[in-house]
């Protein structure tokens, strides 16, 4: 793993630690009881099948979704947090499918999204969260709506670059993308990793975020059912009986 930035001193203390947290919609409750940490500065995979409740956790901690259990980020109990104060924090959650104002340009996306950075400030973090992706800086005069499903899903995430986080938390950047814009996409995390950012990343496409991430949870039926380091060599077995309960014969492809 990189050394962490020196502003940023690895601590003991997880980034984010979320314990025995439940949460649903209405009465129907999704996630019963799920235990999960992220530590400064790693990049960590959630992964599940469809409906396991992998979106559902990424918005109860952004504070999308009420929840009940303890959840805590850089030292504080988010209990109560709004998705303002958890984003303001440092906690910033990239939602399913690439949301932007198509009727904006690139680079007004992008001041919307740091509304509440220092608006001395507000065009640096724009240039900086460009820098991720030079394929979009070249059209930030550009609307959004003009640009295809590849820079749309990067203008989604450099919105949340803007704001500096300090775990940012992908949900599903590479749906809808060619393999080679996924590749792209993904690197961004593994360039982030080197900054010093933690990203907690929900992703179908198993191999790939595999070779990305430094640990992995798997999900199924709103509950964590594995959590493994991906350098361990027998990972693919475990994923497999975390997803299906049992072995297969054949592996995951994703
Ligand atoms: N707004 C909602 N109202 C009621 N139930 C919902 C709502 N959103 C999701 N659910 C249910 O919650 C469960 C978990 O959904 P969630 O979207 O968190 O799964 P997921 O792991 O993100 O799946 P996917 O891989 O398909 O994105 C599913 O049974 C789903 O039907
Ligand atoms: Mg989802």
């Amino acid at each position: 793993m990189p050394i962490s930035a020196p502003e940023s001193p690895r601590t003991t203390e997880a980034l984010l630690s979320v314990a025995d947290l439940t949460a649903g919609y209405g009465t129907i409750i999704v996630l019963h009881g799920v235990n999960l940490i992220v530590h400064p500065g790693e990049i960590v995979a959630l992964l599940g099948p469809n409906g396991a409740g992998k979106t559902t956790l990424l918005r109860a901690v952004s504070g999308l979704l009420p929840w009940s259990g303890t959840a805590r980020f850089a030292g504080k109990s988010l209990a109560g947090s709004s998705p303002r104060d958890t984003a303001r924090n440092g906690l910033v959650h990239v939602v399913e499918g690439h949301r932007v104002f198509t009727q904006l340009s690139v680079t007004d996306n992008l001041l919307l999204a740091g509304y509440d950075v220092p608006r001395g400030e507000r065009h640096a973090r724009v240039d900086e969260a460009l820098a991720h992706f030079p394929e979009i800086a070249a059209k930030r005069a550009d609307r959004a709506g003009a640009l295809s499903g590849g820079p749309q899903q990067m203008l989604a995430v450099a919105q949340g670059l803007v704001r500096r986080p300090r775990l940012l938390m992908l949900d599903e950047p590479s749906a809808g993308l060619s393999p080679v814009l996924v590749d792209r996409v993904l690197s961004v995390a593994a360039s982030l990793r080197e900054q010093g950012t933690a990203v907690l990343l929900v992703e179908q496409l198993v191999e790939k975020a595999l070779r990305l991430a430094d640990r992995v949870y798997a999900m199924a039926q709103g509950k964590i059912v594995m959590e493994a380091a991906t350098s361990e060599p027998d990972l693919p077995h475990r994923l497999e009986r975390a997803y299906f309960g049992h072995d297969v014969a054949t592996p995951l492809h994703p």
